[in-house]
């Protein structure tokens, strides 16, 4: 990752997770010590650490630390009990983005592995979050070495929500292609929209990126269409949380809204994601479960009423661009037409 940007995942010296809060930014650069899975699952939930592939690298920490926590001897069915336990409570904190479930699946199929094997959980569940950190490294680098290809040296890109460095273990899906172009001179402006209601575009992808030194501008949700509109941005570029079989994607509120306008202004939309946010288990986009979020996300700000009391809200936090919308799919894999992604090798499910 570029080297000015702090990590926003660690490991405690007592094997708990050590996360840069991101409901602080930009305005204070504050870390937690998550000791107990408790602790992980509502720092998720709150969105203090927060991006598809982060969260199920969090989680993953999180269970391993609970493992390790009862001591590099804890084994055996009682302890592989509390391992699952663990993971559904984590897997219940936000529905939306598959690489949770697919971290966990992964963190509870080492565990059953391990206690079959006589092993001690604490070592082997400790290595396997490690594993699915490493990995999503690797993967954000080559989405950034894929991605690359598909902007102009010097264009003006769009994004949307923060799909960056805080969203994942590595340098980003997104905004991976803008850090790799950025290494090699080649950096893009990028144009970063608010990204309503918890501001994810401002106070994250534009701190991020003026972190780097990548030139980037700020507009609100509402300009999107006019910025569009303007004629100068060669490509939108978002992340995902969740791809379905057809090629549909789920990516944060507002995205649907970007990409129907990149169609009307004849922009190519490309969507960024690691293998690990492909899911053949939904058929299509309208399957995939939508996180609804409290209304005060909608109608206050930091405390303050934005709304008057009692107003009706409505606040998914994702929507679905369906396929058709979608010009190609950059994975760590390749660059795929999206009803064709699932060409793309899936990641390994079990690490053994
Ligand atoms: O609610 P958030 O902030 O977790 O939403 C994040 C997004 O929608 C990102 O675009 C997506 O998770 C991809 S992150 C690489």
């Amino acid at each position: 990752m570029p080297t000015c940007i702090p990590s926003p995942i660690a490991w405690t010296p007592s094997n708990g997770v050590r996360i840069l809060d991101q409901t602080l930014l930009p305005g204070e650069e504050a870390y937690r010590d998550l000791e107990t899975v408790d602790a992980v699952a509502e720092a998720i939930r709150m969105l203090r650490v927060r991006g598809a592939p982060l969260i199920g690298i969090a989680a993953a920490m999180g269970v391993a630390g609970a493992a390790g926590q009862r001591g590099s001897g804890a084994a055996g069915q009682e302890a592989l009990q509390g391992i699952k336990e663990a993971c559904k409570l984590l897997s219940a904190t936000r529905p939306t983005a598959v690489n949770l479930q697919w971290a966990l699946d992964r963190m509870r199929r080492r565990a059953e592995l391990a206690v079959d094997a006589g092993e001690s959980l604490g070592p082997a569940l400790i290595a396997e979050a490690n594993a699915i950190w490493e990995e999503d490294r690797a993967m954000c680098r080559r989405i950034g070495e894929l991605g690359a290809t598909l902007i102009p040296t010097g264009a003006t890109v769009c994004t949307m929500c923060n799909a960056g460095a805080l969203a994942t273990g590595g340098i980003g899906t997104a905004l991976a292609p803008v850090y790799t172009l950025h290494e090699s001179g080649r950096s893009p402006h990028v144009v970063v929209p608010e990204t309503r209601p918890l501001l994810q575009g401002s106070r994250l992808t534009a701190w991020e990126l003026t972190q780097a030194g990548v030139d980037c501008t700020l507009i609100g949700d509402g300009m999107i269409a006019s910025r569009l509109r303007v004629g100068d941005i060669a490509c939108v570029i978002v992340g995902a949380d969740r791809i379905a079989a057809n090629g549909d994607v789920a990516n944060k509120i507002g995205t649907y809204g970007l990409a129907l306008a990149a169609r009307a202004h004849g922009i190519p939309f490309y969507v960024a994601a690691p293998s690990s946010t492909l899911d053949p288990a939904t058929a299509d986009g309208s399957r995939i479960p939508i996180e609804q979020r409290d209304a005060s996300e909608v109608a206050s700000w930091q405390g303050t009423r934005t709304a008057p009391a009692g107003v009706k809200v409505w606040n998914p936090a994702f929507d679905v661009t369906p396929a058709e919308l979608i010009t190609a799919i950059v994975t760590d894999k390749g660059i795929f037409p999206p009803a064709e992604v699932f060409r793309c090798p899936l990641p390994a499910r079990r690490s053994r």
